[in-house]
């Protein structure tokens, strides 16, 4: 997933959960201190498995047998804390019994002062010993948190209290262990959000732009509302699995404080986040939103939360006072787990402060410098190589006699449309470069294709600068190089336009661009077969008129004036439907 160079990952977000059962190795030394399995779900409340001991009191140096039992787990995290302080310091060490199954954990520094699962395999039971230190608080209490699958798990669970002797007795403070859910509760909106007040009231934005969340099932829309020291965000889209947006300081994913909306069957849970690079987003142990509420009608997917324009409290969010780049990513997710966007997040092309003005904004998918690259790719390789390669092989004796510049005009055209063709290409090719400050490893065969093409656009006109005069022997030579490294080049230009399409870097929409790019093909090749049959039939016209012999040079120019006439009408023809679906491809990546 990680592709080299830092700049590889702009505008790529990766959103994951990482998570307890994303660690199926266990190491979860990250959560040591919460035992909080960041899944994002609310933590089960009542409790199945239990901890047991082999003795109630302890001195310095015993070793006590801890066992946690229940029905089938895959995870789990056992700690022994000051049974006052249940939030305080590790105490004591454990020894395993069985590693197969277990593994101890450096927490806080302490080696072997936590417990935890070595593989996700199913266990009902395990065992452990627990070494008393030489000084311990009195009282004694394990604590454990269970995951029994990704959504499913207990935090903390508690479990015996164990005490020094002579001490006085531990007294409960809470009758029931209160189970630390950290998710407030959400409440269900009643009506849709709709982008009225948008540019007045609310600062939005929306893809496509203007669209009504209202009134279009397919419009993503963010609106941000202020309102004093706190701001109403609203975000809505298709209900494929979640939505999520982000505020960054640049157009780079990282370091970036993200909110995420899952649908998990019926219900969607809203989350704060941190991402801390490419990778899954980290969830944070919540509190900073407040008001959540969502809804799920029409396959359209709607979360709504407030939070204020400053959090000091929580170091991953950021201050609503300034400008921020803005990110809208949505994508699959699988038991409340997210998966990568299948599209490039939508970035909005400036900074933006959503508590200042209300206005009403765009974002484009995709990189200027990859629009561009499309593009001129596009006009290289459907229409300047295309036309110049026609003139070459239909109108040399249509263009012939007329002189200027002392060389034939197909061949000046064919000369200029050509090296059009290369220093668009080369123009084009260095853009993706730059933007991924290196080699695209992540984009198939595309790149490779790409590298040929611009290998043979840059020999072909070296070439052709070196050709031999007409009459060399090795004329024939130089021009059946010459036909087949240019027919080799449009070939596999076709193909690299047909992957680059695809690519989610500049993912056109589906499936116009595919009708569009083999409607393209198929008039090429239409349009070259009747030249083709044109220049045939020609060919047998004159052969005739030579064989009878009669009244051969009228007859003859009368006939091929009549054909150079129909090859002007197909040439016109052909370059206006050229034309016209360049137009069509340009102007799909101009609406990315
Ligand atoms: C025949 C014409 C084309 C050539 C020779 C070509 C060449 C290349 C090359 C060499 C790269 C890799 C650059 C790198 O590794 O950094 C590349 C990347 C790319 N090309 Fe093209 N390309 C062509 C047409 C297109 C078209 C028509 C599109 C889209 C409409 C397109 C979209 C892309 C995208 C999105 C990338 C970046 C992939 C990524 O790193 O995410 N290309 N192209
Ligand atoms: C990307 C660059 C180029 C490509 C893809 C290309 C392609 C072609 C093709 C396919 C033909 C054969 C047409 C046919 O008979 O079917 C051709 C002919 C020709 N090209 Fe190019 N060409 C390129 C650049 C140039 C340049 C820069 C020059 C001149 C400096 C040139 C000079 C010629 C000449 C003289 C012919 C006629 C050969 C003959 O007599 O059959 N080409 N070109
Ligand atoms: C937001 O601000 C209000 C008052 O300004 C405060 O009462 C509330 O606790 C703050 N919320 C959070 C999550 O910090
Ligand atoms: C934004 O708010 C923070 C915290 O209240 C403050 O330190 C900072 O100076 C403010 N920035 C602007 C641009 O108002
Ligand atoms: C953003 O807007 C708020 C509210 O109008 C303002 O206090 C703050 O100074 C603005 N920040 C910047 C960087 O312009």
């Amino acid at each position: 997933m990680e592709l080299p160079g830092f700049t590889l990952g702009v505008f790529i977000l990766l959103l994951h959960i990482s998570s307890v059962a994303n660690y199926p190795n266990g190491k979860v030394a990250k959560s040591c201190h919460g035992m909080i399995p960041e899944h994002g779900h609310s933590p089960q409340s009542h409790p199945v498995h239990h901890i047991s001991v082999n003795q109630k009191t302890f001195g310095p140096g015993d070793q006590i047998k801890v066992t946690v039992s229940g029905p089938p787990f895959k995870g789990f995290l056992l700690e022994a804390r000051d049974a006052e302080d249940l939030s305080g310091a590790l105490i004591g060490s454990f020894t395993l019994i069985d590693s197969e199954l277990s593994q101890i954990l450096t927490c806080e520094d302490v080696q072997g002062s936590a417990v935890s699962h070595r593989n996700p395999s199913k266990k009902t039971d395990i065992e452990v010993y627990w070494n008393a230190p030489s000084s311990a608080p009195n009282h004694i209490q394990f604590l454990v948190t269970v995951v029994e699958k990704y959504k499913i798990y207990w935090v903390k669970i508690p479990g015996p209290v164990i005490s020094q002797p002579n001490v006085l007795p531990f007294t409960t403070h809470e009758a029931t262990p209160a189970p630390l859910s950290t998710l407030p509760p959400v409440s269900h909106l009643t009506k849709s959000f709709s982008a009225s007040d948008c540019g007045n009231k609310k600062f939005c934005i929306t893809s496509p732009l203007n669209c009504d969340p209202e009134k279009e099932r397919a419009c993503i829309f963010l609106s941000f509302t202020r309102d004093d020291q706190s701001v109403m965000v609203e975000m809505s889209g298709p209900s494929k699995g979640y939505l999520s947006f982000a505020f960054s300081h640049d157009q780079w994913m990282g370091d970036d404080d993200a909110y995420v909306c899952i649908r998990d069957g019926d219900t969607v849970h809203i989350q704060a986040s941190h991402l801390t690079g490419r990778s899954h987003p980290v969830i944070d142990s919540g509190g900073s939103l407040e008001d959540m509420a969502w809804r799920l009608t029409d396959g359209v997917m709607q979360c709504s939360f407030r939070r204020n324009i400053s959090l000091p409290g929580f170091e991953n969010r950021v201050d609503l006072n300034t400008s921020y780049y803005i990110f809208i990513a949505d994508g699959a997710a699988d038991n409340g787990r997210i998966y990568k966007h299948t599209q490039q997040p939508l970035i909005t092309y400036e900074t933006h402060n959503v508590t200042d003005y209300p206005k009403n904004i765009g974002g484009s998918h995709s990189s200027l410098l990859l629009k561009i690259h499309g593009a001129l790719m596009f006009m290289a390789w459907m229409t300047t190589v295309s036309i110049g390669v026609l003139i070459a092989r239909f109108f040399k004796p249509v263009w012939s006699k007329a002189f200027f510049f002392g060389e034939a005009p197909w061949f000046q055209v064919h000369r200029m449309l050509m090296i059009s063709t290369s220093a668009l290409t080369c123009i084009a090719f260095v853009l993706p470069f730059i933007y991924r400050a290196g080699w695209s490893s992540n984009a198939g065969y595309h790149p490779y294709l790409g590298c040929i093409v611009m290998t043979l656009a840059v020999l072909q006109p070296l070439l052709a600068a070196f050709r031999p005069p007409i009459h060399d022997p090795r004329r024939q030579m130089f021009n059946w190089t010459h036909w087949s490294m240019g027919t080799a080049a449009r070939i596999i230009a076709v193909a690299a336009m047909f992957l680059g399409m695809d690519l989610p870097g500049l993912n056109l929409p589906e499936p116009r661009k595919t009708y569009a790019m083999i409607g393209f093909v198929a008039w090429h090749v239409g349009i070259e077969m009747v030249l083709e049959i044109h220049a045939y039939r020609l060919t047998r016209k004159v052969e005739i008129l030579d064989d009878t012999r009669i009244q051969i040079l009228q007859s003859f120019t009368a006939a091929e004036a009549e054909g150079h006439a129909f090859k002007k009408a197909v040439l016109a023809i052909y370059v206006c439907g050229n034309v016209t679906f360049l137009i069509i491809f340009l102007s799909a990546i101009n609406q990315l």
